[in-house]
């Protein structure tokens, strides 16, 4: 369990699947996320869950993001980890709209950041978000993040941000001043 200010991660379980699938399947969220919508029926959805949480990715860690009391809200990530480039990839989604715009995305972030860079020896992080995505970056912003390049792919053109290890520290000391 990881703690934050607002929010704590936990690893993902087997009943976190009907929420996400619930956000999975829901076309304004896939679509904030240039993700691919779920089509398949939920017992399948099901099937394909229980394996990969019985057989994780070594280059992925997945966590719940639950209220401080308890309420499964969304999910974060970071993946494509390269241990020679000393870089990961870091995703967020907050699935229950209720939560939006009330800082629990900074504090995922935050949270989720601080863990990697305390528990492991990655040197950056990086993330990517839809140029239309205002929300988004602005959340990205708040923690620390900064602009560092676009991506197009598909048809999507994506906004890069990044925070590297040096620039965490120096938040960290100017947070103690
Ligand atoms: C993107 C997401 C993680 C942000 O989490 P959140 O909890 O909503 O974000 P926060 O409240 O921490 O910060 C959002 C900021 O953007 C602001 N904001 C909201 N809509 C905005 C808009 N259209 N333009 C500019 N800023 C906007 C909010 O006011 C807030 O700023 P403030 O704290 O100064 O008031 C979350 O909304 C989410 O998962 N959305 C659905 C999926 C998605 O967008 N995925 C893409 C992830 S790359």
């Amino acid at each position: 369990m990881i703690i934050g200010s607002k929010i704590k991660l936990r690893d993902k379980r087997l009943g976190d699947a009907l929420n996400d699938y619930t956000w999975r399947t829901d076309p304004e969220l896939t679509r904030l996320d240039a993700s691919p919508l779920v089509t398949t029926t939920f017992p399948r959805y099901l099937a394909d869950y229980a394996h990969e949480l019985r057989y994780p990715s070594l280059i992925r860690h997945r966590f719940a993001v639950e209220t401080l009391d308890g309420k499964h809200i969304g999910n974060c990530s970071y993946y494509a980890i390269d241990e020679t480039k000393s870089e990961a990839e870091l995703g967020i989604m907050i699935g229950n709209r209720d939560y939006w715009d009330k800082g629990y995305g900074a504090d995922t972030v935050t949270t989720l950041v601080n863990y990697i860079f305390r528990q492991t020896k990655l040197k950056r992080i990086y993330l990517k978000t839809l140029d239309s995505n205002s929300r988004a970056q602005k959340c990205f912003k708040k923690c620390g993040f900064t602009p560092c390049g676009h991506l197009g792919r598909d048809r999507f053109s994506f906004t890069l941000m990044e925070i590297n290890r040096k620039q965490w520290q120096e938040q960290q000391t100017e947070g103690m001043g």
